[in-house]
């Protein structure tokens, strides 16, 4: 390990509360393909063209039929050696709080409780006209008779004020914040490490490589999730 990897488990092993703040890169090792690289396209459409309103409203059965893709892939997939990192990670610092961008459930499924999500879940529907969130089913329509919607946040959309306050809140007040797979361009979760930085905290950033978060990061981790995370942790907490 490079020291910088020793002084940044040496962070870890002090921290009273951590954050970890994930993205699409912590699920990539399962399988499940992140947002901007080459296999996040579908028949040539990029993730925008119809993560958002006004393609649902333009043509719903082409943006279903895009989520059914997605979730036939995150339910061949399973969670791997950095989601379960994090789980270990819990079960050792005195305070943790999972805040991911991830609509998988994989963080759930290794075990994480609770788990923020910012983005939603893939998992669960909402109705257009009621606005009641269930399970997803296969149905595509609400009993009322209008169109359920994968109960995620779209580009253009805001996130629910009330979990994002929590998550800003969480980031302002922990002693070490992880960042692990994400690209940390879209905002406003973008913001938790910077919130984390400025209030005094210690950003850790795990990533392949280098993003526009590098430069304010305490420390950056750079290889796969699956085995940086589980390295720092056993190098945090030696049995
Ligand atoms: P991105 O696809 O933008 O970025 C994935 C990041 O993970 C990149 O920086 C990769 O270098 C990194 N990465 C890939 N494989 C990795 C691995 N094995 N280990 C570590 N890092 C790895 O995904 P997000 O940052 O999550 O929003 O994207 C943020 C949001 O943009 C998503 O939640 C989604 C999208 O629009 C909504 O759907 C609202």
């Amino acid at each position: 390990m490079s020291p910088d990897r020793t002084e940044a488990a040496l962070r870890l092993r002090r921290a009273r509360h951590v954050v970890a703040f994930t993205g699409a890169g912590i699920s990539a090792e399962s399988g499940v393909p992140t947002f901007r690289g080459p296999q996040g396209l579908w028949k040539n459409y990029r993730p925008e063209d119809l993560a958002n309103p006004i393609a649902f409203e333009r043509d719903p059965e082409l943006v279903w039929e895009w989520y059914r893709w997605r979730q036939s892939i995150v339910q061949g997939c399973e969670p791997n050696a950095g989601h379960r990192a994090l789980v270990d990670l819990a079960g050792k610092v005195a305070r943790t709080s999972l805040i991911t961008q991830n609509i998988d459930g994989l963080h759930e499924r290794a075990g994480s409780s609770p788990v923020v999500e910012l983005h939603g879940n893939i998992w669960k529907t909402r109705c257009t006209k009621e606005g009641t969130v269930r399970p997803f089913q296969g149905e595509l329509r609400c009993q009322c008779g209008a169109w359920l919607r994968p109960h995620i946040v779209w580009f253009g959309e805001a996130l629910d004020r009330a979990t994002l306050e929590d998550a800003f809140q969480a980031a302002r007040t922990c002693d070490v914040l992880l960042a692990v797979g994400t690209s940390a361009l879209v905002a406003p979760a973008n913001m938790l490490p910077l919130l984390a930085r400025s209030a005094g905290g210690t950003v850790i950033e795990v990533n392949l490589e280098p993003t526009p978060l590098t430069a304010q990061a305490d420390f950056f981790l750079k290889g796969p999730a699956g085995e940086v995370l589980p390295e720092l942790v056993r190098r945090a907490f030696p049995s």
